[in-house]
């Protein structure tokens, strides 16, 4: 398409619908708006439009629709695949003004949040209320529930409760004409229609502009325990994720880290952290209805860890510990920014397929002089590796042959290209490694009949 600009009478119709004060259209306003957690990938919009109600919403797509100006809607730009970056320019669609929780149905154990409602605050608030919204992206202090549900976001918690579609009950979408639409509510049972809530979740903002959800909550575990165990690898690590699956315990988080990133985490939080030197580590959450649960799970685990083959088990029941040990763990994206630039993969291999994963991306990396960083969430056999090498940019073509080759190596394991992250701009031609001609045919067909102008996030996800 290139990249479109805005003429000044487009900018002005947009203004006359969400007020002057919420649309920007210098270059040097822009750069917030420019940019997500891919660091070095900047795209500029024509403008940034910042609604505040649906309708709002929906009167900008009527407006972008009939002009044709690209629509790349965004949340926290918390995103590491380049998802909402404005590639073809015309306008960036911020919904962080619609930050309404509208509704915290207690009877029936449902939010109400529109797009814009920072994660965090919607966990915050229903747990006030006793509740508990478990989807929990690292990025969840900045991160915005319309942009969990666009990219299906995952997290730690994702180990025993599964990733944000599977609490999402029904959206508020707007289409690429502007027709609103309302895909479900509090019913746990509707099955008037084709499933477009699923449709909408994780399609990356290609085929609508998800305004609000319905979202399904649990009652708040009454217990927790953190459990920490070093290994001497990270295929041992690996291991006993397994076996603690297979023993029948189901950790309500289950993280495998390596020492590289503990290390680089921990430094920059300031924080020491315990056993240091190990090569590996698991950190793994238990929750339950009774301290007494709790502690009996946390005392097989010990067991099965130590069978595995850890070099030691520590406990942390308290607050305080256990939120060092988790903010170094949720600190090890950024920390490695720092660093320089890095190329970020997100793996996602049958849970059995882990040690092998593991041990076929170090060996790749070493091999092409790369350093990696294995880290993430080993109970969905979910795997972030950051490959990183000074002075080369990402776009160098430095790390394409590891990276082809890790690709490779998950799908030959029968895994995936992308586990939690989207495929976005970075992956749009990775897509067919993963998903045969018929498959992409079909994405192709939506998306052209939802979004038939293709203004809806221009350039990303469908190849
Ligand atoms: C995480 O698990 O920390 C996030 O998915 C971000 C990342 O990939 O580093
Ligand atoms: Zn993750």
């Amino acid at each position: 398409m290139g990249w479109r600009g805005l003429t000044a009478e487009e900018i002005a119709g947009l203004a006359g619908v969400v007020g002057a004060a919420h649309v920007a259209a210098a270059p040097e306003d822009l750069s917030a708006w420019s940019k997500d957690w891919t660091r070095d990938l900047v795209a500029v919009p024509a403008a940034v439009v910042r609604p505040r109600t649906t309708e709002e919403v929906s009167r900008v797509l009527a407006l972008c629709h009939e002009r044709r100006i690209p629509v790349t809607p965004q949340g926290g730009r918390t995103g590491m695949s380049g998802g909402a970056l404005a590639v073809e320019g015309g306008i960036a669609l911020s919904l962080e003004r619609m930050n309404a929780i509208r509704e915290i149905d207690a009877a029936n154990f449902v939010a109400v949040a529109e797009a814009g409602v920072v994660t965090q605050t919607l966990q915050e608030s229903v747990e006030e209320k006793g509740l508990f919204y478990p989807p929990d992206p690292s990025s969840r202090g900045s991160c915005l529930i319309g942009g969990n549900v666009a990219e299906n976001a995952g997290g730690p918690h994702a180990a025993k409760y599964g990733v944000t579609g599977r609490w999402v009950l029904g959206l508020e979408a707007v289409f690429a004409d502007g027709r609103v639409t309302v895909t479900g509510g509090k019913t746990r049972k509707d099955v008037a229609g084709y499933d477009l809530t699923s449709l909408l979740v994780g399609s990356e903002g290609t085929l609508a502009v998800v305004t609000a959800a319905w979202l399904r909550l649990l009652a708040k575990p009454a217990a927790w325990a953190t459990v920490l165990a070093p290994f001497d690898s990270l295929g041992a690590a690996a291991a006993a994720v397994v076996e603690i699956h297979r023993r029948g315990l189901v950790p309500s988080a289950c993280e495998i880290v390596d020492r590289p990133s503990v290390e680089v985490s921990s430094r920059k939080k300031g924080v020491g952290v315990p056993f240091p030197s190990a090569e590996a580590r698991l950190l793994l959450d238990f929750d339950g209805g009774s301290p007494d649960e709790v502690e009996r799970d946390v005392s097989r685990a010990g067991e099965v860890l130590l069978d595995c083959g850890a070099l030691d088990v520590a406990l942390a029941t308290d607050e305080a510990k256990r939120r060092t040990l988790w903010d170094v763990r949720r600190g090890i994206a950024e920390a490695i920014h720092e660093l320089g630039v890095s190329v970020e993969m997100d793996l996602a291999v049958p849970r059995s397929e882990l040690v092998a994963l593991v041990e076929g991306v170090r060996g790749i990396a070493s091999q092409a002089g790369l350093h990696p960083f294995c880290y993430g969430h080993a109970a969905d056999g979910n795997l972030h590796v950051r490959l990183l090498r000074e002075g080369e940019s990402v776009l160098s073509g430095a790390f394409d042959g590891a990276v082809r080759a890790i690709y490779a190596e998950a799908v030959r394991l029968g895994g995936t290209i992308t586990g939690e992250h989207g495929v976005g701009l970075l992956l749009r031609n990775v897509l067919a490694k993963r998903r045969d001609a018929a498959f992409v045919d079909a994405m192709r067909a939506v998306k052209a009949a939802l979004d038939p102008r293709g203004i809806l996030n221009p350039g990303k996800l469908v190849p």
